[in-house]
């Protein structure tokens, strides 16, 4: 018989041989899974749930819109807002011509997309009874066909400083969209100051104020004060362009998302709401859902 001391030091050595193995199987086990599945998987991005608000002011010929399908098509999870713009604005009374009517009604058939159409305000300097006009024409697609119908208005160039006749003209022009039966479901309003306005212009019925548009590099000198607005992110929206190739969208769109429920970027310096460079599907799924 073996003195207990060397039985117990054997039995020690063997439950250490056990332990090891037991758990080099769990780690293997785990790899096994986790590896797959993270391959498998959509990397999750982390952040609180964002939209993409994109200007598509492209023609839809060609397979210009293509890339956007090409990412409606990949991910149903996304919420995109999607600005109409065919001629600076509707276009004539009646109607924007079969091309768009056919890239619309198959845009709107995407349960995940929500059609805006474009308004120029000048800030408010264009005669309202135009932009009123303008309002009039988006909300007469709907009776083309149910598939035709906008789901509110994105107001470009609208002022940032307060006025009396500022606060007038923009409560008037919002007051048609929410309306206005012919724009479908929430009316959403847009206002595009592409800055902070004065508080007196943020009026309730403005959903959404696109207080950022600019360059990557002037984000960097506002970084401060976009995280500092008094309202609710579900009430901005940030678009980015120029963003430098050596930027990653992930950790950009992270920090625009903390303060923004909408946001847009791209890596184009120019004609980045007429084309789609070739970052576009990555900027989308860096995108928290
Ligand atoms: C209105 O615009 C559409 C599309 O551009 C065009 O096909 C049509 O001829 C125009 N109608 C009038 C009355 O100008
Ligand atoms: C839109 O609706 C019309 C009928 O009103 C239908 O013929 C057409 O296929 C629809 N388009 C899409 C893309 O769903
Ligand atoms: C705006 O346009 C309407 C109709 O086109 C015209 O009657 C009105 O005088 C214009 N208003 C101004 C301030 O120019
Ligand atoms: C806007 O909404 C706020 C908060 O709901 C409310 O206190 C305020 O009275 C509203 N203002 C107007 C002009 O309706």
């Amino acid at each position: 018989m073996e003195a207990p001391r060397f039985a117990i030091e054997r039995q020690r050595r063997r439950s250490r041989r056990t332990w090891f193995a037991v758990s080099t199987v769990a780690v293997l086990a785990i790899l096994a899974i986790a590896v797959p599945l993270a391959v498998i998987l959509p990397r999750k991005v982390h952040g609180p749930p964002t939209a993409v608000i994109l200007p598509l002011y492209s023609y839809p010929l060609g397979g210009a819109w293509d890339p956007l399908f090409r990412t409606l098509d990949s991910s149903h999870e996304r919420q995109y807002t999607v600005v109409i713009n065919p001629n600076d604005g509707p276009g004539n009374t009646s109607g924007p011509g079969e091309d768009y009517l056919a890239a619309i009604a198959r845009l709107n058939a995407y349960a995940n997309v929500r059609t805006i159409g474009y308004v120029r305000t000048k800030y408010a300097s264009r005669n309202i009874t135009s932009v009123m006009q303008d309002v009039t024409t988006y909300a007469h697609w709907s009776t083309m066909a149910a598939n035709l119908s906008i789901h509110g208005i994105f107001f470009d160039e609208v002022p940032s400083a307060y006025s009396l006749d500022v606060l007038q003209y923009l409560s008037t022009i919002n007051d048609a969209v929410k309306s206005s039966e012919g724009i479908a479901s929430d009316k959403l309003i847009v206002h595009n100051p592409g800055t902070e306005p004065d508080a007196p212009l943020v009026l309730n019925s403005t959903d959404v104020i696109v207080s950022f548009e600019d360059s990557y590099d002037i984000y960097q000198t506002k970084r401060a004060i976009l995280r500092s607005l008094p309202l609710d992110r579900s009430r901005y929206a940030f678009m980015v362009h120029s963003v430098p190739p050596s930027v990653g969208f992930k950790s950009l769109t992270s920090q625009l998302s903390t303060h923004a429920a909408s946001v847009f970027a791209t890596k184009l310096s120019q004609n980045f709401y007429e084309s789609f460079g070739s970052d576009w599907s990555d900027f989308c799924h860096s995108v928290p859902v």
